[in-house]
């Protein structure tokens, strides 16, 4: 394995996956090969065009020049060779990249618009947040629940579209425990640049705490819980909590106040009213908002719709 450069550089974000460093030295060496014949033409066109330039009327068509069989040969096989290099080592590098190693530690991974949904082999789910140990590989088989998305997480340079209907995979192994961000890297839709999460790399035995008591919500208070699936199940997406117009209404503010609706009536925005906007958004759309947000039907627990409104309670 290349060796780590855990800040980055100039260009690229921070080493932080075991193959990440044969990545970053794959590129290096094509992007260094074209900055060389890129500086050579360029040079060998300005010295040709100054050194054989016309300098009078009989000079014009008198190159007797015709074949020549070794510059041919040169610039014939040298290229090839060098395309055959970077094919070859492009191919080892992706292959390395794609082909998960057999004892790799699973995880399921649920994009829809617009969040990511983590899913464990003990069947306890995460949203927003993909936390694995340290050290370990950890494969992602991922699908779609609606559309094209794609995940990315430039630090680990790994990224694969994730599609409805089919599973996609990568694999990645993290050495030190961090946080990485991970974006949605297909255009989705409205709230697609902020169809983020993160993910988080612990220290093995932090990591089996954590999947053993943290994921599920036991008994921490509503209000608690809904700031969590905030984050979590992708409502920050579109939903600001600080009074920002995003791509939906911000939630400040919003229990207990008037609604102007799309069709010219007006609303209280009561628990009912948020309930159904959660499950129904379409019913009632706020005006001048576009009619964008997807149901959550089927996503949310009752206990955690409770939650949201609770949460939504506090910020005043
Ligand atoms: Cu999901 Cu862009």
């Amino acid at each position: 394995m290349a060796s780590e450069n855990a800040s980055g550089s100039f260009w690229m974000p921070p080493q932080a996956s075991t193959i990440a460093g044969d990545v970053d030295a794959l590129f290096d060496f094509i992007y260094y090969l074209n900055v060389f014949f890129f500086v050579a033409i360029t040079a060998a066109v300005i010295y040709f065009a100054v050194r054989y330039r016309r300098r009078s009327d009989e000079q014009l068509a008198t190159s007797q020049v015709g074949h020549n069989t070794l510059i041919e040969s040169a610039w014939t096989f040298i290229p090839l060779i060098l395309v055959i290099v970077m094919f070859v080592w492009g191919f080892r590098v992706f292959l390395d990249q794609s082909v998960a190693p057999d004892d790799a530690y699973e995880v399921k991974v649920t994009a829809s618009a617009y969040k990511w949904d983590f899913t464990y082999d003990t069947g306890a789910v995460s949203g927003g947040d993909l936390i694995v140990p340290a050290g370990r590989p950890i494969k992602l088989v991922m699908t779609s629940t609606d559309l094209l998305h794609s995940f990315f997480v430039p630090d680990f340079r790994i990224k694969s579209d994730v599609v409805p209907g089919r599973y996609t995979t990568v694999w990645f192994n993290a050495p030190q425990p961090g946080e990485h961000q991970v974006f949605c890297t297909e255009y989705c839709g409205v709230g697609h640049s902020g169809m983020l999460a993160k993910v988080t790399v612990l220290p093995p035995a932090e990591f089996e705490e954590k999947l053993q008591k943290d994921f599920i919500d036991g008994d921490i208070p509503p209000a608690e819980m809904g700031k969590k699936l905030y984050t979590q199940s992708g409502c920050m997406a579109c939903h600001s909590i600080d009074g920002t117009r995003l791509v939906g209404p911000t939630w400040k503010g919003l229990f207990g106040s008037e609604r102007k609706l799309a069709d010219g009536s007006t609303v209280k925005a009561d628990e009912n009213y948020l309930r159904e906007s959660i499950l129904q958004p379409m019913v009632k759309v706020v005006e001048s908002y576009p009619p964008s947000m997807p149901s959550y039907q089927g996503q949310l627990k009752d206990i955690q719709i409770d939650g949201l409104i609770e949460y939504i309670k506090t910020l005043k």
